[in-house]
């Protein structure tokens, strides 16, 4: 999937997002556009179709000047750099790419490895998000995933080796999570980061494993108050780390 969008810009910052809809397992908690495939998924023909897409998308909307890609999913981190590579073409072959355009790929601690980083970055992806989730392996887990803490903070460091921005999302109100055990992780991820850290409340998404054991009682989230604490105490410590906090309804 590829959607543009000029927001309240106007046609200079126009951003594109092409959607990889396929991981290696699927989270519980995740109600993304997200696949597991256990045949290899051809990536010839999805960038065929994402070549398309992007001329049927930039016939609706000519003449922008691209700021901003992002690479979302899924996981994007399980394309090869080839097909990114591609994909950029594409998306500059049909608009003027800015020279300062940011270029953004998500990934997976468990798909990162620095000879794909640099094929990443040869193919001209400038930023890196990688979904770190919890930096304790019990919580992990719980989450479904299959990294461990140690095994999130090698991403990041191979993160950072390649790419001079990148950034971490981390999931918070987990089961049983006080606000001071999240306030130890998060001083202890904010060590880990550069200018970005995205920080999501777990939220309980209808039809995923996590609404069945929740509607059965056998997944019991921080109730509106604990959740309040928690989201206090994200506050209080990325306002005294100097980051400053924006919302977003994603
Ligand atoms: C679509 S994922 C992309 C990252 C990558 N697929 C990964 O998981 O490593 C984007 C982010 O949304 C967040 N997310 C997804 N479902 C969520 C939920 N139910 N509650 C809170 N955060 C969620 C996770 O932090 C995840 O990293
Ligand atoms: S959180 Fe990320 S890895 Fe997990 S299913 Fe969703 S998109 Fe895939």
């Amino acid at each position: 999937m590829v959607s543009a969008d000029t927001p309240t810009f106007g046609v200079q910052n126009f951003g594109v997002y092409v959607h990889w809809p396929f991981c290696l397992s699927k989270c519980p908690y995740c109600d993304f556009n997200s696949h597991v495939r256990h045949a290899a998924v051809d990536e010839d023909r999805f960038l065929r179709a994402f070549k398309t897409e992007i001329a049927s998308t930039a016939a609706r909307a000519p003449g922008r000047l691209v700021s901003s890609i992002f690479l979302g999913g899924g996981t994007p981190s399980l394309m090869q750099p080839a097909t990114v590579g591609g994909i950029l073409d594409a998306i500059g072959k049909h608009w003027t790419v800015a020279p300062d355009v940011e270029v953004t790929l998500e990934a997976n601690p468990t798909s990162v490895e620095a000879t794909r980083f640099r094929g990443y970055r040869a193919a001209g992806v400038n930023r890196v998000s990688l979904g770190v989730q919890a930096l304790d392996d019990g919580a992990l887990k719980e989450l479904g995933r299959l990294h461990t803490a140690q095994e999130a903070l090698d991403a990041v460091a191979v993160a950072r080796a390649n790419f001079e921005r990148y950034s971490f999302d981390l999931i918070y109100a987990r089961p049983r999570q006080t606000p001071q055990a999240w306030a130890d992780e998060l001083k202890r991820a904010l060590a880990q980061a550069a200018e970005h850290l995205s920080l999501y409340q777990l939220t309980i998404e209808p039809e995923t494993p996590f609404a069945t054991l929740h509607a059965a009682g056998k997944l019991i989230i921080p109730d509106d108050d604990n959740a309040r604490a928690l989201y206090d105490t994200t506050q209080d410590i990325c306002t005294r780390a100097s980051l400053p906090v924006r919302f977003s309804a994603s």
